[in-house]
């Protein structure tokens, strides 16, 4: 396993399939327990990820650390992090579907490499494109959808609690879930 996703990284660090690769930094290809078996996904890098190469690394990550940690996880031993996209939208814009189109490759393959049991999307832009173009968080977040045997949640990205506090109790509560849903299928973190 270690030897694939060293070179998946690889392959990934050179990438040039979209014209984000002009404008990056760093590549932010993800974080955490490879063996893990559950893997986070949110959209994007932004400012702080780009120039450290490290996905969640603001204000809004310090914030997913409060989550994970509340459940006795930590991103660096029980679980793996990474985003739809690898590289900084300009301005932290949406990712086009074009780039998500030329970036998922990665995810698929870190997926075959990993078997996660859980993957949790952080966040509208992964929901939608993971678990389904309807996806809604205010209305769908929580609940656990089986997708091809892996089970698939969606949750509040942390900007947006950054940006409406009032949402960050339903965010622990999908938390709690998700703790419950480990203990369920005897998920050793
Ligand atoms: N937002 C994301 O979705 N991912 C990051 O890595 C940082 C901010």
């Amino acid at each position: 396993m270690a030897d694939r996703l060293s070179s998946l990284r690889e392959k990934c660090l050179e990438c040039r399939l979209c014209p984000l690769c002009e404008t990056r930094t760093n590549v932010v290809f993800g974080v955490g327990n490879p063996e893990a078996k559950l893997l986070f996904v949110g959209e994007a890098p932004g400012e702080n990820e780009d120039l450290t190469g490290e996905p969640f690394v603001g204000r809004g990550g310090k914030l997913l650390d409060l989550y994970l940690n509340g459940i006795g996880l930590d991103r660096k031993d029980n679980i793996y992090i990474a985003n739809m996209l690898k590289c900084r939208p300009p301005q932290n814009r949406d990712p086009k579907p074009d780039e998500m189109d030329h970036c998922i490759g990665y995810l698929r393959e870190l997926v075959r490499i990993m078997r996660p049991e859980i993957i949790v999307c952080v966040g509208r832009i992964s929901a939608q494109r993971l678990i389904s173009p309807d996806f809604r968080v205010t209305k769908d977040h929580g609940v656990f959808y089986n997708k091809n045997g892996v089970l698939m949640m969606g949750t509040f990205h942390p900007a947006a609690l950054l940006r409406d506090p009032r949402r960050k109790a339903d965010c622990f509560e999908d938390f709690l879930k998700l703790q419950d849903k480990i203990r369920e299928l005897g998920i050793e973190i």
